[in-house]
């Protein structure tokens, strides 16, 4: 097995993200980071500012060779037409367990060929989120521990714009 999709919304991608996507780097020699065109819950930024965002963040944390790609659709199919061995997800408290449970076993009975692989969440990211983010910086809260300093940027001048 050497190859996998870390997908999710990355509205905005965070350190906790980070954490993982260096993680899975180890383990699969190919990895793309897949960012779903229309999440369940309304994104701030477009799916093209999210790819845009996450592909300055990577070059500013420094990780090479990575792929982003944006999917709108079935999770599934997209890693079929990726042609991946695995979904990599993160995990970071037991609240995440159920909806990740459930989305696993559908998109194993979708196909049985593509695992998904958990990563568990590393405990000083253990409480962040991309919500919780977006939250304290619009009540303008100091954000620089929880995401690198583009997506801090990209939040203030998405803010800004909205005001
Ligand atoms: O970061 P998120 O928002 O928790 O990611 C959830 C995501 C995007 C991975 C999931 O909602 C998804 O894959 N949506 C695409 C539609 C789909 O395949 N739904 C069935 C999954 S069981």
């Amino acid at each position: 097995m050497s190859s996998a999709i870390y997908p999710g919304s990355f509205d905005p991608i965070t350190y906790g993200h980070i954490d993982i996507l260096r993680r899975a780097k180890k383990l699969f020699s190919r990895l793309l980071i897949a960012i779903v065109a229309n999440p369940n819950k309304a994104p701030l930024f477009s799916v093209s500012e999210r790819v845009g965002i996450t592909k300055e963040t990577l070059a500013e944390v420094k990780i090479c060779g990575v792929e982003v790609i944006s999917y709108d659709g079935l999770l599934i199919e997209c890693a079929k037409v990726n042609g991946v061995d695995a979904i990599v997800r993160g995990l970071r408290a037991n609240s995440d367990f159920d909806y990740e449970f459930q989305m696993a076993l559908t998109n194993r009975d979708l196909d049985s060929e593509i695992e998904t692989v958990f990563f568990m969440t590393a405990g000083k990211y253990s409480f962040l989120s991309s919500s919780i983010v977006k939250e304290v910086k619009h009540y303008g809260g100091e954000v620089s521990s929880f995401v690198p300093k583009t997506v801090e940027d990209a939040l203030a001048r998405k803010f800004e714009s909205l005001e």
